[in-house]
């Protein structure tokens, strides 16, 4: 956690409200495989990071609520007896979806100040928006003792997504978010909403995030189409969600879908598999295996599911040329955003270079890369 920001962010709410604010760290995500699946009642392999959103946030007796976005130096103001959604696109539907949500469970809040910042790149793929609306339903339990469970929280901050954003996620990024800990990846069912946490260790190895700073527009619709086509095949299949389909299961419906959605759905059903897999792999210590399960991962993404993009491929094709890269896939919803790569920390320093040349001489623009630590899920900052 950035702990000068946590100093700004507090500094500001001072300065604007006069009044000391409960102040809540609530971590991005990373996401080692299994993507596209938790939809679909699946497996995905994510893990909470040390880049998140800092939130200072306190009651007050005004009748109009205040949001300060510190980096975007943009403000809000609202009653909380008028909730309604913004215009699409604007990131106060992240806050209020939060607020309309907590409502709809009959539950009762008053007005509040906030101010927010972060430190997760926009639109890198490592979720900023679950870390916000876990950072505003966290703080409004804590503030009118809503006796919310984390369970609960999670629900309401994706439903916010879902009616206030307009985008229909999955519940990992709210998941990870929330119940992150420190060093350690979860292998969550999304079914059963149950997590299996494995310490991260790779030891000559690490996790290496490089951004395309590239987000493309009409993703949220075709992350939502996608979903949609998986629905579809499960109903034609007569099963609750494509986890409980297998590959000769699909075959029985082949030629009453596209060959285009037959491969979505295939994809979803192997990248199951691979996220299954890949929980083995960890647990014998085989990077190999896992790696090759990793660039299987962004292989399907690409060709079958089509969530890439040419900066995304261009970034793991170059991995493919070195040998300390065990595995390297698009990272999170697609068509931008972040490449997560599994590399030999004493090649890191040379690919970086390497990689950034290559990457502004094709796109005319520079890369970003991190190295991230993984981290405890939303909480208190004391
Ligand atoms: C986004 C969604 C998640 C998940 C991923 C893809 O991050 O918010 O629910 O579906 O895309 O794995």
């Amino acid at each position: 956690m950035n702990t000068t920001l946590v100093q700004t962010i507090k500094q500001q709410f001072l300065k604007k409200f006069n009044q000391n604010p409960l102040m809540i760290f609530s971590p991005g995500r990373i996401n080692i495989i299994g993507e596209h699946t938790d939809y679909n009642d699946g497996f995905v392999f994510p893990a909470a990071v040390n880049k998140g959103i800092i939130a200072a946030i306190n009651k007050t007796t005004a009748e109009t609520s205040i949001v300060c976005a510190n980096d975007l130096d943009d403000t809000i103001m609202f009653s909380v007896d008028t909730i309604a959604p913004m215009a699409k696109e604007s990131w106060g539907n992240y806050v209020l979806g939060v607020i309309a949500e907590i409502q709809k469970l009959g539950k009762t809040i008053g007005n509040f100040n906030m101010v927010f910042g972060g430190d997760i790149p926009s639109g890198s793929g490592m979720s900023s928006s679950a870390a916000l609306e876990n950072s505003v339903v966290f703080g409004l339990n804590e503030l009118f003792n809503l006796a919310l469970s984390k369970a609960e929280m999670i629900l309401i901050s994706q439903k916010a997504e879902h009616h206030y954003v307009g985008v229909n996620c999955g519940i990992m990024d709210q998941y990870a978010s929330m119940f992150g800990i420190k060093n350690h990846a979860l292998l969550l069912d999304c079914r059963s909403i149950e997590a299996k946490p494995f310490e991260i260790n790779f030891e000559n190895y690490e996790l290496m995030l490089i951004n395309t700073n590239v987000k493309h527009s009409l993703s949220d619709s075709a992350y939502n189409d996608r979903r949609s086509v998986c629905e579809s095949i499960s109903e034609m299949l007569n099963i609750k969600a494509l986890r409980d389909a297998t590959e000769s299961d699909l075959q029985q419906v082949k030629d009453k879908v596209t060959p285009e959605n037959y491969q979505k759905a295939l994809f979803v059903i192997q990248e199951n598999t691979r996220a299954e897999q890949a929980s083995i792999a960890m647990e014998n210590g085989d990077l190999e295996t896992l790696g090759a399960l990793i660039y299987g991962s962004h292989n399907g993404l690409q060709h079958q599911y089509k969530v890439s993009c040419d900066e995304l491929d261009f970034l793991v094709d170059r991995t493919k040329e070195n040998k300390a890269i065990l595995g390297a896939r698009m990272m999170g919803g697609g068509f931008g955003g972040c490449t997560i790569n599994l590399i030999a920390k004493d090649a890191v320093e040379d690919f970086k270079t390497t990689v950034s040349k290559a990457y502004k001489n094709e796109f005319g623009k520079d890369c970003s890369i991190y190295s991230v630590e993984l981290s405890d899920g939303t909480h208190l900052i004391k």
